[in-house]
């Protein structure tokens, strides 16, 4: 499909996974399928020596890097994007960097990325918010057609997505949050008006407990260009994540997961561990030090400290790692090569048009 200036092989985009799980090794490898591999932009450069004493440099330039090697990787084949969340102090750094070091794309989200068209002005790079309801991305194309421009495209994050999540508790603990297909309408009926005024498609994607490929198939008789996906791509020999992390996706069974409070100011989805069960029981783990990385944090009064928690993670520690997973961890069953995955999820989407 094309989206603008640029050619999207295959209709999936591998999801940003921060902290350091989608990076290029599993960006890359996604790309070199066709499809689009996305690196997150929370803390490329979490396994710097320089990282406790220069945060923001060491991951500016790693995130370059990274880009780097992934477009090596995917070799022409899909593109590359960067996932920025909007909750990033000096998120138009990384806007930057993504651009200078020539990916095809920045997917941002975690709150509504209203400045994203005015950082990257007329750059070469495709540009497209998350959003989780219709009047969402009514709002965000209003602000960007006052910035001279539209969305490239549009990632759709529905309540069953890993990560944060843009419902309120109460929706999703009592599964009252609309589901995707609703909110796929939705979208579609808002962007409408803005396609026919720029004479331009909106590709959609939709995202949050995509499994299957007749599931793709389902999302473009809807009206969707395809879907974005994460979780599945964790248990990837490609992933950038410890075996651990992979591991405990394998293990995972549906009743292991939870929807937890983040510091990002909202929801997330995650195992049940350790890390989660104290913070249940002392209510609060007062964090050891501040790299004052995220915008909305009040390290004073933050219940945890998120950033070492995804990064424990990262690393495999299954006692204080926070890990991040969709509600569909339970079908997850073992770790492949990602052109295996890809060539499964195609083979079932083609079965299924
Ligand atoms: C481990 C993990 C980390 C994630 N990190 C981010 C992130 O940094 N930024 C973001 O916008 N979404 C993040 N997400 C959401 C995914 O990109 C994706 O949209 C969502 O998980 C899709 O649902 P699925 O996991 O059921 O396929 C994360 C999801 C997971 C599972």
């Amino acid at each position: 499909m094309q989206i603008k200036n640029k050619e999207l092989p295959l209709p999936i985009i591998q999801g940003g996974m921060g902290v350091g799980i989608s990076l290029s090794g599993l960006a890359g490898a996604v790309a070199a399928c066709g499809g689009m591999g996305v690196i997150s932009a929370a803390h490329p450069g979490y396994l710097d020596p320089d990282f406790d004493t220069d945060m923001l440099a060491v991951n500016l330039r790693c995130l370059q890097e990274e880009i780097e090697k992934a477009k090596k990787t995917a070799a022409g084949r899909g593109l590359v994007g960067v996932n920025i969340m909007v909750a990033a102090q000096k998120y138009e750094q990384f806007v930057w960097a993504a651009v200078q070091a020539g990916a095809d794309a920045i997917i941002s989200g975690a709150g509504l990325p209203t400045e994203l068209p005015a950082i990257a002005g007329d750059a070469d790079i495709l540009l497209a918010p998350i959003v989780s309801s219709g009047r969402a991305a009514k709002l965000l194309c209003r602000k960007w057609e006052r910035a001279g421009r539209l969305p490239d495209f549009v990632v759709i994050e529905g309540s069953r997505a890993g990560g944060h999540l843009g419902f309120s508790p109460e929706e999703l603990e009592s599964k009252t949050a609309p589901e995707l297909w609703k909110i796929l309408a939705e979208v579609l009926d808002e962007l409408r008006p803005f396609e026919e005024k720029c004479g331009c498609p909106i590709p959609v994607f939709v995202a949050g407990g995509i499994f299957t490929g007749a599931e793709i198939a389902q999302a473009q008789q809807r009206g969707a260009a395809g879907v974005q996906m994460a979780t599945r791509f964790i248990a990837t020999e490609e992933c950038d994540a410890d075996i651990r992390y992979k591991q405990a996706m394998v293990n995972a069974r549906e009743e292991d997961v939870v929807l937890i409070k983040s510091p990002v100011g909202m929801p997330g989805r995650a195992l049940n561990s350790p890390l989660i069960q104290r913070i249940a029981i002392q209510g609060r783990i007062p964090p050891q030090h501040c790299l004052n990385c995220l915008r909305p944090c009040n390290p004073a009064e933050t219940s945890y400290c998120i950033t070492d928690a995804l990064i424990a993670a990262a690393k495999g520690d299954w006692e204080n790692g926070l890990f991040f997973c969709g509600d569909n961890v339970g079908r997850v069953d073992k770790i492949v090569p990602v052109r295996e995955l890809i060539e499964e999820l195609v083979h079932d989407w083609r079965a299924n048009q």
